[in-house]
């Protein structure tokens, strides 16, 4: 049994407080930060070239997902569709400009303990640090010495990871144990980086490096994540992990739920694929009126947008009068839509709709004094799927089942 929770106090954009201790039932807290959102990052307006890297850098991020699926498993990945058609970005676009979307908390690796920022990432499945070693886009960072941990363990293995948008992590793979509050994952493995690319430089990407939160099947190193390694060691009361990402208090939970951040019941929906959080999304609102209906979505909370294929996205904005598209001012597949009248949206998970907030649709006006404000759904052409991101996710309180292998939303408190 679980008796102590370890709180990190939280505070907005990465600043941080000391650390009160409190008891709680079960599970364990742990607090998140977030930079300055997309929106209010650039000049009080959008920056075009951060949100077309951000979306670049999103679906690339889940596709490369899909081919390491298909190593793992030797299937196709069912989302994965005719990949032979698709077309690549001509150019790379890198992790800077994925700014805004890093939900980070603290975790400590090795023995004596050696303490990291990471970004909390449901969208991926591998955990990798900077390593002692790397020197280029990793100075700045604090790096993770193997050599001083006497659980460190060299597997002789070596992991690159692709992006495919021209991002990339390379470098070694290690056996450690990882620590997350009060519960420590013995023999992890995990990735010790020796090249980064520059979006992984600190003044792009303040953590020192990532922990994937999904499963296995997409996992470069063919190896169980963090999560799934306390559950197979006893380490957690249930096998949940529960986030609450809002503007204040945000938080991963250990363990279980943190019943004092959601009101309600959940809606739960199983997993359709293990691989990435994959669920069906009953479909799309727009002030009361359905867009689109029944498809896949990943839950992810990497992402800051909601991307979903392009017709269903034309369709959803074909119902908020005043919407228009963007490609010209910030980039293909996005929309604005009217800064003083953002509709009433919803998505509907396991038969219950939960609103988007005006304030969570609206990433801001695409250039300063402009009463067309960026809408956080965006539209890609290579999908059939949807990938539900922060837009969304910072309204509700989102549980990740590993045991039950669901995803439960519930109202926030
Ligand atoms: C995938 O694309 C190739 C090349 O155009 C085509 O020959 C093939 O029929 C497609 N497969 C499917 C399943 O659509
Ligand atoms: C790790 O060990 C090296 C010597 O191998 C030492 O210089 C360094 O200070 C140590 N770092 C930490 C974080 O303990
Ligand atoms: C971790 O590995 C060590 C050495 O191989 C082993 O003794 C230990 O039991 C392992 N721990 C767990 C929880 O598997
Ligand atoms: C975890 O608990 C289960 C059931 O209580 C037990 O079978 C299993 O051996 C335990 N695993 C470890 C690593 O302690
Ligand atoms: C929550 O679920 C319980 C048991 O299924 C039910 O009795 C209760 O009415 C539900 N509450 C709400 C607010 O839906
Ligand atoms: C979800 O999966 C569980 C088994 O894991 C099953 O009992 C339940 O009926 C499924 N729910 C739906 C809505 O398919
Ligand atoms: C949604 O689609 C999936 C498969 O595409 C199907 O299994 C499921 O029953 C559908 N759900 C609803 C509510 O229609
Ligand atoms: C929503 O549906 C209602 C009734 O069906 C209709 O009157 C209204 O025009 C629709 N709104 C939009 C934005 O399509
Ligand atoms: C969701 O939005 C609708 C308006 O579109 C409102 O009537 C409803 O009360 C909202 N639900 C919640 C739970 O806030």
């Amino acid at each position: 049994m679980l008796t102590i929770a370890f709180i990190i106090s939280s505070l907005y954009l990465l600043a941080t407080t000391a650390a009160p201790f409190q008891p709680e039932s079960k599970g364990f807290k742990i607090a998140l930060t977030k930079r300055a959102t997309i929106a209010t990052s650039y000049q009080g307006s959008v920056d075009p070239s951060k949100m077309k890297g951000h979306l670049a850098y999103t679906t690339a991020k889940i596709e490369s997902g899909f081919d390491v699926y298909q190593r793992n498993t030797g299937k196709v990945h069912p989302l994965a569709g005719n990949r032979t058609m698709r077309k690549r970005s001509g150019h790379p676009l890198s992790l800077q400009d994925d700014d805004g979307t890093l939900w980070q908390g603290v975790i400590s690796v090795g023995t004596p303990p050696q303490d990291f920022t990471v970004d909390f990432d449901t969208g991926s499945s591998d955990i990798f640090l900077a390593s002692s070693l790397c020197n280029m886009y990793c100075a700045g960072h604090k790096s993770y010495h193997a050599e001083n941990s006497t659980t460190a363990k060299n597997l002789f293995k070596s992991f690159n990871i692709e992006y495919g948008d021209g991002s990339s992590v390379a470098g070694l793979q290690y056996s450690d144990s990882v620590s997350i509050a009060e519960v420590t994952a013995e023999n992890q493995t995990m990735g010790s980086a020796i090249l980064y690319s520059s979006g992984f430089a600190p003044d792009e990407y303040p953590p020192d490096g990532l922990m994937g939160m999904a499963f296995p099947e997409i996992s470069e190193y063919n190896a169980n994540p963090v999560f799934q390694n306390l559950v197979a060691q006893n380490k957690t009361e249930d096998a949940v992990f529960a986030f609450k990402l809002a503007k204040t208090g945000s938080e991963l939970f250990v363990g279980g739920v943190n019943d004092a951040l959601y009101q309600g019941n959940f809606s739960y929906t199983n997993v359709t694929e293990k691989g990435y959080w994959q669920v069906n999304m009953d479909g799309a609102c727009v002030a009361g009126n359905r867009t689109s209906g029944n498809v896949s979505a990943i839950i992810d909370t990497g992402t800051t947008l909601v991307v979903g294929n392009t017709e269903s996205v034309r369709a959803f904005y074909a119902a908020i009068p005043g919407s228009k598209e963007a490609e010209k001012s910030i980039g293909s597949g996005f929309y604005t839509i009217p800064c003083n009248a953002i509709p009433d949206v919803s998505l509907s998970f396991g038969g219950r709709a939960f609103n988007i907030s005006h304030e969570t649709l609206s990433l801001g006006p695409v250039k300063q004094g402009s009463q067309d404000c960026l809408g956080g759904v965006a539209a890609s052409d290579d999908q059939d799927y949807w990938i539900v991101g922060d837009v969304f996710l910072q309204n509700v309180y989102t549980a990740f089942d590993i045991g039950n292998s669901r995803v439960g939303f519930a109202d926030l408190a």
